[in-house]
């Protein structure tokens, strides 16, 4: 039996004359961390897109947990165990913190979806989760606020809580902490690190200390393709990488 939580085999999607994502052979061991990193327009949030099926391949496939999803839509990949976090912060911004987390862990509740009747807050068993979520993650003194009152770090950690308040198993973040504060980003990349060791992470990130500090493994991407992949030391060291990062480096300047 696998113990991969994804795996994707010669993974190509192309958007017109453009392949944005060109033949990646990914694999992430169950409760492994890896960070994707790369030049902008590398393919990173596609590949996320084409993981967690927002996007469909123009050829090869996804796998999960050794299923093949790749026929599936998003909401099944959801149920097979796959949760994301965007670029862009997407949040309910007319509901309060606590609802917003009261939303993600009922619907998680399968017991829960089927009598909708009830209001959500009679359910004591959600509540003392909500409680408990909003304690382990320093949610609790913001808990009645709207999203957008709380800083850009704060909302990064409650989309981890919503992305991961069900029974998911692999998590993507990208680029968790674009916009943040470099303080709020030392909090947040701890918060990152503090999740349950048996969730898989797969993560985008520009910034390579963080890359560094939260991976097992990093994997390179360049024009849509898998560049290397290794332990951090290796890459840190790799020449190709130096060259991908300084190519990108001559072009932003140009
Ligand atoms: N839906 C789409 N339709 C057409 N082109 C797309 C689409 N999504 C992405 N692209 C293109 O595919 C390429 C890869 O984009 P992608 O967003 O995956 O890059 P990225 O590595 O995440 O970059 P960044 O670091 O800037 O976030 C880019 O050239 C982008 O313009
Ligand atoms: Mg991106």
């Amino acid at each position: 039996m696998t113990d991969l939580a994804v795996e994707t085999d010669a993974l190509t999607v192309r958007f017109g004359g453009l392949t944005a994502v060109d033949g990646v052979d990914l694999r992430v061991a169950t409760g492994h961390r890896r960070a994707i990193i790369g030049p902008n327009g590398a393919g990173k949030t596609t590949l996320f897109n084409l993981i967690a099926g927002q996007v469909r391949p123009t050829s090869g496939t996804v796998k999960l947990h050794g299923r093949d999803v790749t026929g599936l839509p998003v909401q099944a990949r959801t149920r097979a165990g796959v949760a994301r976090t965007f670029q862009i912060t997407n949040l309910f911004d007319e509901l309060t913190v606590t609802d917003n987390v009261r939303l993600a862990v009922a619907g998680a509740d399968p017991k829960v979806r089927r009598t909708f009747w009830r209001p959500l807050h009679r359910f004591p068993h959600i509540e003392a989760r909500v409680d408990d979520l909003l304690e382990q993650w320093d949610l609790a003194a913001v808990r009645d606020e709207r999203p957008i009152a709380l800083s850009y770090g704060q909302q990064r950690i409650l989309e981890i809580v919503l992305a991961t308040a069900g029974q998911q198993r692999v998590l993507l973040l990208d680029e968790p902490t674009a916009g943040v504060s470099k303080s709020e980003a030392e909090n947040l990349v701890d918060t990152i690190d503090a999740l349950p060791r048996d969730l898989t992470i797969i993560l985008v990130e520009h910034d390579m200390d963080v890359a560094f500090r939260i991976a097992d493994e990093i994997t390179v991407m360049v024009n849509g393709e898998e560049l290397v992949t290794g332990p951090p030391d290796t890459i840190r060291g790799d020449e190709r990488v130096v060259e991908a990062y300084l190519g990108r480096d001559e072009s932003d300047a140009a």
